[in-house]
């Protein structure tokens, strides 16, 4: 089916350029992108983004790093496009990231690791919602 899910271009890899190269990864896998925009999150916004993560030890540090620079959210649809996203993404840990995938080749450690993507089409209702209106989504 024809799906759309939330993608973040993380602080590591906003600062480094890698804006236009990780895009080219996504539409070069046939993922359109029909939102998008750089903002910067305060650390409380990245707190509830990142709300299920809450009682983890690494929340403080994710929620810091996810304030220290701009972000670029997005919104990918295509066919799959969720698990087709996380392909593209690679491994969470770029460590054990495939040959190619964008944390592969850019991701600097487990937390700085260059993008996110929503994991089920549920979470990624949410997580479009909580950036985008359906008015800017243009598909
Ligand atoms: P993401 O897909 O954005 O969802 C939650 C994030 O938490 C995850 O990617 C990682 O960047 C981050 N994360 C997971 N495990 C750790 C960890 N051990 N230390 C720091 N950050 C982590």
């Amino acid at each position: 089916a024809i799906e759309r899910t939330l993608s973040i271009i993380k602080p590591d890899a906003t600062k480094r350029n890698l804006t236009g190269k990780i895009n080219a990864k996504f539409e070069d896998a046939g993922l359109r992108i029909i939102a998008q925009k750089r903002i910067q999150l305060t650390k409380e916004q990245a707190g509830a983004f990142y709300a299920v993560h809450k009682e983890r030890p690494f929340f403080d540090e994710l929620t810091t790093f996810m304030a220290s620079e701009p972000v670029v959210v997005q919104v990918l649809e295509g066919e799959s496009a969720i698990a087709k996203n996380r392909e593209v993404m690679g491994a969470t840990n770029p460590a054990d990231a495939a040959p190619g995938t964008v944390r592969a080749e850019f991701a600097e450690s487990v937390g700085e690791n260059s993008v996110h993507g929503s994991d089920a089409p549920e979470t990624a209702a949410v997580e479009i919602a909580f950036f985008f209106s359906s008015l800017e989504l243009v598909g």
